[in-house]
């Protein structure tokens, strides 16, 4: 169970706020006659977020869901309580949200970008190595992938949120620099890039890496921003001077790598 909440904390969450309800419910329904009905809402919230957010760290959630299972149930109550509020306003947010962040659950990569001076560093990178074609996993706004473009190189970019693959597309026309494609990156062809670049999160790399090291070609180059490949060694790691101290892992491919012991 905790493993499977590990991968995909929201079920432990909403698993949270199920159990707390009916102990909320058995708690406060005896005050109902003693206390007015405003402040019983709100302790009955307050004690539902408390209960849920306690569960969700016995599920050993991250520590950023026990605030999400604490504000969500004041959040739902307050927007109830303000009774009258239009409906759409959510409803399109929501479909925002969605279109960005739905593939965020299962994937359990989140979406923030490569900053100028890093994809600075790796233009320079690609120059040294005279790498041609690059590719970028999960390729979000499709920044990096158009700061490599151009001066006889090829940049790709390969996403699948549909919101972001249509704002990175839109941009990548309008600049007239790179390619951008909506698809899964687990099911990308990399056998002909030079140079693949990712900027993903702990959880997908040993796949990652079982992926990119038996399909890219000898000779190319995979770099991962900030995320090691757990157990194996990478060649440099280059830590850059921006303000985030942004640390990226070379692996170049088709070369001996050192695994380290588990
Ligand atoms: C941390 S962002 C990095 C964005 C971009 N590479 C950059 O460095 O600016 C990771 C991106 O990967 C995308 N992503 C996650 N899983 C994916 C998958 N299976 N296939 C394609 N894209 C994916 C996310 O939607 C997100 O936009």
């Amino acid at each position: 169970m905790l493993s499977l909440f590990r991968k995909t904390p929201i079920l432990g969450a909403l698993l949270a706020q199920v159990i707390a309800l009916p102990v909320v419910a058995a708690v406060t329904g005896p005050l109902s006659t003693s206390v007015e009905r405003l402040p019983l809402i709100v302790i009955a919230l307050v004690l539902q977020g408390a209960l849920a957010a306690l569960l969700c760290a016995l599920f050993r959630l991250p520590r950023w869901w026990l605030l999400i299972a604490f504000l969500f149930p004041l959040a739902m109550g307050s927007a109830m309580l303000l009774g009258n509020l239009p409906a759409w306003p959510f409803g399109i947010a929501f479909l925002i949200l969605a279109l960005i962040f739905s593939n965020t659950t299962r994937g359990r990569v989140p979406l923030y970008l490569t900053n100028a001076e890093t994809a600075s560093v790796l233009k320079d990178l690609m120059r040294d190595r005279n790498a041609k074609s690059m590719l970028d996993l999960g390729c979000g706004l499709g920044g990096v992938v158009r700061a490599l473009d151009g001066e006889g190189r090829q940049a790709r970019g390969v996403e699948n949120a549909p919101a972001v693959y249509l704002a990175a597309r839109l941009l990548s026309v309008i600049a007239g620099k790179g390619e951008i494609r909506r698809g899964d990156l687990w099911k990308t062809d990399v056998s002909d890039a030079d140079m693949v670049y990712a900027f993903l999160s702990p959880t997908p790399m040993p796949a990652l890496w079982q992926k990119l090291s038996t399909e890219m070609k000898p000779g190319s180059l995979f770099v991962s921003n900030s995320f090691a490949v757990p157990g194996v060694d990478p060649d440099e790691i280059w830590e850059l001077s921006d303000s985030r101290k942004t640390r990226l892992f070379l692996y170049p491919i088709g070369k001996a790598v050192e695994q380290t012991p588990a």
